[in-house]
């Protein structure tokens, strides 16, 4: 395993090297002076890296090693500042020309810029810095540090920490997860269900699996003829393992030593063959370690049981073979239970019997997030200190510092931090950065990604772009439980994340180790956790006194400046022109930002990646066009109408997101990479520049605004938008948003080759296609979110709906119903899942057999007359996968005169007949019948429901991504 101080160093001199290699084999690596420079360097720096990955094996390195890593760290990051500089002056020197002009302009500007004696001196102290680092470890002897290292067991948990963990919450929230799976242990159904059953525990690192696994062993070990308790961890020796389980179930039979592998699971398997077992397996990391352990165990016809313990959702899902298997996902402790633990253990009565203490107390208890080994240990420092709201508040700002120095946390604190010391340097890194971000603050996964892919952490791969890299990185931080899903899409994708709060007071102190983020302004006055050169900062409250701690620093480092705070004051910060290596500049909306921003931009020029946000922008400072390197731009939500000129030099960017109806620059034709574009209004834009749209292939991402004007001009807009629509036909296009104001969308009927590579349309209009559109055709076969207003829905529009073999999730806005009803057919919609119809009067659906076999989730507004003539019967009963219906009656479509007795009357009857269909439905389904009003609750209901369930299915996603 690597240590943590190791690994966020790693981290840096990994991409650094990579950075060289692509400087040598560039056009830079033909000039002979610069080649054999970058040579000399990359040697040199290869050598130390190789030391430090030595260093890696160390358990608990000593303060010299520590020091020594940190002073090459700090190297690392100063020689990229240089290379990126110097890469930027000679990047200036051939913007004109051709190849030919080019190298001579480079070979002028080498000569122009050895003369510049700002970067010669610099690369000479590298060079010396270099020199001292490899002295250094020679006089150390930092090399024989490494050969003396043990074995010794990294996870110096305190074991009597986990005995009391385990008799103080079994007391707490436990019993009802464990009456059911006690339930399920011991079911024994007829002799074709008597296989063996694995039930797998999942969740975060003191959510209290064990305890859980332990407290269901209890109740259940009775029932079986032989048991077993094994703990896997990190170290997943499976010979040890296994003879470990001999020894427990056959304590007569001793095992010689000298027994293999093989012999042994061959004994153990003999020992189990014709028993009925119970073993729990606890604490597994790794799909590995699962499939190597699970062969020892036998399937046999007995009831067998096996519990596992994991925080990996993979290795959890891997052990579920059989549909008989069960997965447990652990929860948090509700906020009742969290209460209870913490005073019952500082006070003895599960009572807060302090008013004064009660804020405190709450603020505390929401730190630890429902963790009960959080709870315990630090209602166990609570025990000791005196009944004083002082001392309270002083623990609860000093969580974070007492994590890594209390004595009586450090069990929690290594607990919490094994997940993160065993995760490889480069996710590491992209894990630290998270703590740039306040407590609960949710970040969207594309724009983290965007951000790690900016700072340089992400390298491509094989065959996989750098956003596929990033993206997977992601997922896998998930799936170790790291991160915490918030909103899920669709299709299962991530779209925000948080980090658990005690897992982000972790993250500021390895950062505060790594010199990685310097924090400003989170609780305390000045620069918390501060040491040498600033080279990330995240501001989270600005006042004068900060803004003068600031002022006397060397920000000239600052790689990232993450701005969070929206209370303003940063007209205090000094001025950007400070901060000239800047990759990442992120302010999350605040005031008077266009006024901050409009000095010193253009002084920026490595700048990767730029976030302004928020309505108090509408004016971009002309020097945004010096940033040359910009790959993302992101004006969401900010009045910006027009960009500035010369803005399409910025070829490389990727990601465009502009603000409310911003007008397309002309010539954009020219910014070949961009992959996303979000938020220009066409109507506004000049025509040419709508048709060159047509012209970006690489384009994933096309949401725009189209207006239909008064005047004839729209018609013109409309045909260049066509017109580039179909030239994207052989694009990548994957997301295509329209938004509409007026008129009709029926000149998209001749859009034609469609891209088959489109899977999601998401066209909101404020009126209707008053026929089905053309283009909604089998061809698109990868189309999984279909989102238009139909006037009405035939039933051919059903049926070609029904042959799109990926759709997902189908929402439709209608405007009338059909007369007859519509009756869902047994074929079509093989992979529906959401179902959302809204009709201005209702429809009357009816499913028949076989119809949407997947669909979980419903939501229908029924015409409660015409349904009337079918009895009322809706159907339902034949969706098998249904989990929440939702059917409404619109105001409307009840009878002419709504609130006759009668309409009343049917209403109810209506609802008596629904209620009674989702009462037989075998998922006992929650239906719900309200008018439309209540549909928007439906929708926030459905969401939050929804994340504990597409929390798992998110974490498949990282290897659909990634093909594997
Ligand atoms: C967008 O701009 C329009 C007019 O230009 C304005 O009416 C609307 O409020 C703006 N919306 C937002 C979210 O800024
Ligand atoms: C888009 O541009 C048109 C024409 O200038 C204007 O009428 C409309 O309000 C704009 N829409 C938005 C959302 O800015
Ligand atoms: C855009 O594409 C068209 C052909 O589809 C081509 O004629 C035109 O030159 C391209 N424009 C630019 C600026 O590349
Ligand atoms: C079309 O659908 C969108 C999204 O459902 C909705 O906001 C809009 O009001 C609809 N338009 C009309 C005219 O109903």
């Amino acid at each position: 395993m690597a240590p943590a101080v190791v690994s966020a160093l790693l981290g840096v001199l990994g991409p650094l090297l990579g950075k060289l290699a692509g400087l040598v084999a560039g056009e830079y690596g033909r000039l002979r002076g610069v080649r054999r420079e970058i040579l000399a360097l990359k040697c040199e720096l290869s050598s130390i890296h190789a030391a430090v990955q030595k260093y890696t094996m160390l358990q608990d390195p000593d303060v010299q090693v520590k020091q020594w890593i940190s002073m090459v760290r700090e190297l690392a990051y100063d020689i990229e500042d240089c290379v990126d500089k110097f890469i930027h002056q000679l990047g200036n020197g051939r913007r004109h020309g051709g190849f030919k002009e080019s190298f001579r302009g480079i070979a002028r500007s080498l000569k122009a810029l050895g003369a510049r004696r700002g970067i010669a001196d610099q690369i000479d102290e590298l060079n010396a810095r270099i020199r001292q680092v490899k002295e250094l470890k020679n006089n150390y002897k930092l090399d024989d540090a490494s050969c003396g290292c043990g074995t010794s067991n990294h996870a110096a948990v305190d074991p009597r920490l986990s005995a009391l963990f385990a008799e103080e919450s079994r007391l707490v929230g436990i019993d009802g997860p464990r009456d059911d799976l006690v339930k399920w242990m011991v079911e024994e159904g007829d002799i074709s269900s008597k296989h063996r059953r694995v039930l797998s525990i999942v969740g975060f690192g003191g959510l209290g699996k064990t305890t859980l696994a332990n407290a269901v062993y209890r109740k259940v070990e009775g029932h079986f003829q032989c048991r077993a308790v094994v703990s896997v961890s990190q170290k997943s020796d499976i010979k040890k393992i296994v003879k470990d389980v001999i020894s427990q179930v056959a304590c007569h039979e001793g095992c010689t030593d000298s027994w293999d592998e093989r012999k042994s699971i061959t004994k153990l398997r003999e020992l189990l063959q014709n028993k009925r077992y119970l073993i729990i397996v606890d604490d597994i990391w790794s799909t590995l370690a699962w499939d190597a352990i699970k062969c020892a165990f036998p399937e046999n016809e007995y009831s067998s049981r096996i519990m596992v313990t994991t925080r990996i959702v993979d290795v959890a899902r891997s052990c579920r073979q059989s549909c008989d298997d069960r997965i447990y996902h652990m929860e948090p402790l509700s906020n009742l239970h969290c209460k209870r633990l913490f005073f019952k253990r500082i006070f003895g009565t599960e009572d807060c019997c302090v008013d004064m203490l009660k804020e405190v107390s709450n603020d505390i208890l929401k730190k630890c997030g429902g963790l009960p080994l959080a709870i315990i240990s630090i209602s166990g420092l609570l025990a000791n200190v005196p009944v004083d709201k002082e001392e309270w508040e002083k623990i609860k700002t000093s969580i974070g510092s007492a994590l890594q120095e209390n004595r009586s946390l450090e069990g929690m604190s290594s607990i919490l931090s094994l997940s993160y010391n065993y995760l490889p340097p480069n996710l590491k890194t992209c894990l630290l950065y998270l703590s740039a971000f306040p407590e609960d603050h949710l970040m969207e996964r594309e724009d983290l990604v965007r951000h790690w892919i900016a700072e340089g952490f992400i390298s491509r791969e094989r065959g996989h772009s750098q956003q596929d890299v990033a993206e997977q990185y992601f997922y896998e931080l998930i799936n170790k439980s790291m991160v915490q899903p918030v909103d899920i899409m669709h299709d299962g994708k991530v779209h925000t994340c948080r980090v658990h709060d005690m897992m982000l007071e972790i993250l500021i102190s390895k950062s505060a180790e790594d010199n990685f983020i310097t924090i400003a302004g989170s609780g305390q006055p000045g620069l918390e956790n501060h040491r040498g050169v600033i080279r990330r900062l995240s501001v989270q409250h600005i006042d004068q006194d900060l803004a003068s701690a600031l002022a006397n620093e060397d920000l000239t480092h600052v790689r990232s400046l993450i701005i969070t705070t929206s209370s303003g004051g940063i007209k205090h910060l000094p001025s950007l022109d400070k901060f000239e290596a800047l990759r990442v500049l992120d302010f999350e909306p605040c005031a008077d930002l266009e006024e901050y921003v409009s000095k010193g931009l253009d002084k920026l020029v490595n700048l990767k990646h730029l976030k302004l946000r928020g309505m108090g922008i509408s004016k971009l400072p002309p020097g945004i066009v010096m940033l040359r390197d910009l790959e993302t731009l992101d004006l969401w939500d900010t009045n910006v109408q027009e960009l500035p000129t010369g803005f399409v030099q910025l070829t490389k960017l990727q990601h465009l997101i502009t603000g409310n109806g911003t007008k397309i620059p002309n010539g954009i034709a020219d910014m070949m990479n961009l992959r996303v574009i979000s938020g220009f209004n066409i109507t506004r834009s000049p025509s040419d520049a709508v048709e060159d749209l047509g012209n970006l292939t690489k384009l994933n991402v096309l949401d725009v605004q189209l207006d239909s004007g008064g005047s004839g001009e729209h018609v013109m807009h409309e045909k260049m938008f066509l017109s580039s629509l179909c030239k994207l036909g052989n694009s990548q296009l994957q997301y295509l948003k329209i938004n509409r104001v007026g008129g009709s969308l029926e000149f998209l009927d001749s859009w034609s080759p469609l891209p088959c590579s489109l899977k999601k349309i998401d066209i909101s209009i404020n009126s209707y296609f008053t026929n089905f559109p053309k283009w909604i055709a089998p061809a698109l076969t990868n189309l999984s979110f279909l989102h238009i207003n139909l006037t009405e829905l035939t039933v051919e529009g059903l049926r070609i709906l029904g042959e799109l073999p990926a759709l997902l999730h189908l929402h439709l806005q209608l405007k009338s119903g059909q007369k007859d009803g519509l009756i869902v057919q047994g074929t079509g919609f093989p992979r529906l899942s959401v179902f959302i119809t809204i009709s201005n009067n209702g429809e009357n659906f009816t499913f028949v057999k076989g119809a949407m076999p997947k669909l979980t989730v419903l939501h229908v507004s029924m015409n409660v007359l015409r349904a009337k003539t079918n009895g009322f019967c809706s159907g339902i009963g034949h969706l098998p996968c249904l989990r929440h219906a939702l059917l409404c009656f619109p105001a409307e479509g009840a009878t002419a005169s709504d609130d006759t007795p009668a309409a009343s009357a049917m209403r109810k009857e209506a609802a008596a007949v629904f209620q009674s269909e989702a009462n037989a439905h075998p998922n006992r389904l929650p239906i719900m019948l309200v008018d439309e009003l209540e549909s928007i609750k439906f929708f926030a209901w459905m969401k939050k429901s929804k994340k504990k369930r597409m929390a798992a299915l998110a974490t498949v996603q990282s290897r659909m991504m990634m093909g594997g």
